[in-house]
């Protein structure tokens, strides 16, 4: 027999992403429905380390579903990865009555949540929030969407100065370890090449590639440059290598950073992160944990924590051969 819940905890960690106060509302609205209490849990694990909650309610996370960031506030907690740091936030919890936390984030959260659990046998029920998109079991992660339309809109700017000055643009967009972001911008702005850290196209291939764009009659070029791709050491020294061996461009970089998390979420995350957040604080009432929840063909649904963190999300084929195409 489950333990009756009585109060949920929530809380974002790692990198902040657009949605997750449209998620924070929708637990503390969920628990508000189902009469139970909502703790909001500050910076991440770093917060449930030093007890540093507050009660939320429905009427306090009011005019929240449209802002960027997250009002819990977030970290990248160190002392969380230690047994010791572990245990202050058990004891913590314990002590503030709290059963259960939603934990909305990316793998770094989700890891330290699996690890919590073995530890203490305490229920977690995952959120996917960061803007790579890089998690297992799930189509969309919150925050990615908005994340998408802030960068298309970026380098759509940037093209019309690239235009005006016959110029070569390679962008750097975020995605540490993953070319979502990268694929799907290069795509949605028409770019000539994609850099991704999934698929090696190669420095010869690029070349070959931007020279065919010349022949073609393109004056102007922009070539998306995921962060954690490899093919240059970095972008501005592929710039280099480019400039070097292809005189007849002039190349410039730019490298959004973190105005791709931020910004008011789309209108997409903002109905992800309410779903989310419902079904997040149902499967707690339903005495489940270790899941995180996910959505796929439209149905939200749930995947087991440790195979989010294992799995590897592959990017989509067909989005290859697409980009190949259309930058013809
Ligand atoms: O949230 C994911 C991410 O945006 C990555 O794409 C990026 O590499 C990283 O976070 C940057 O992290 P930080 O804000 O700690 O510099």
């Amino acid at each position: 027999m489950p333990k009756k819940i009585k109060k949920i905890g929530v809380m974002t960690s790692g990198g902040d992403s657009p949605g997750m106060n449209a998620a924070i509302r929708s637990v503390v609205r969920s628990c508000t429905h189902y009469r139970i209490e909502c703790v909001g849990i500050y910076r991440g694990y770093q917060g449930m380390i030093e007890g540093d909650f507050i009660k939320l309610d429905a009427r306090g996370v009011s005019g929240i579903i449209n802002k960027g960031g997250t009002i819990l506030k977030t970290a990248r907690s160190k002392a969380f990865r230690t047994k010791a740091g572990r245990k202050k936030a058990y004891d913590q919890l314990i002590k503030a009555g709290i059963d259960a936390v939603v934990l909305i984030g990316g793998d770094g959260t989700f890891t330290g949540g699996m690890v919590f659990n073995k530890e203490f046998d305490f229920p977690f029920i995952g959120i996917p929030g960061t803007i790579d998109n890089d998690i297992f079991g799930t189509t969309f992660t919150l925050g990615y969407d908005t994340a998408l339309n802030t960068v298309v809109e970026a380098v759509d700017k940037i093209r019309d100065t690239a235009s005006s000055h016959s110029r070569l643009f390679f962008i750097e967009v975020m995605g540490r370890d993953a070319g979502f972001i990268a694929l799907n911008t290069g795509i949605g702005a028409g770019a000539e090449e994609i850099l991704i850290p999934e698929e090696d196209l190669g420095l010869k291939r690029m070349l070959r590639s931007l020279q065919r764009s010349k022949r073609s009659g393109k004056s102007s070029s922009i070539v998306i440059v995921a962060e954690g791709d490899t093919i240059g050491k970095n972008v501005f020294e592929l710039a280099e290598y480019v400039e070097k061996n292809l005189p007849q461009y002039e190349a410039r970089v730019s490298v959004l950073g973190h105005m791709q998390r931020g910004g008011a979420p789309s209108c997409f995350d903002r109905v992800l992160a309410s779903r989310m957040g419902l079904k997040a604080v149902e499967l707690i009432l339903d005495g489940e944990k270790n899941l995180m929840v996910n959505i796929n063909n439209n149905k939200i649904g749930v995947t087991n924590l440790e195979k989010a963190v294992k799995g590897k999300h592959k990017i989509n084929q067909e989005l290859i051969r697409v980009s190949d195409i259309m930058s013809i």
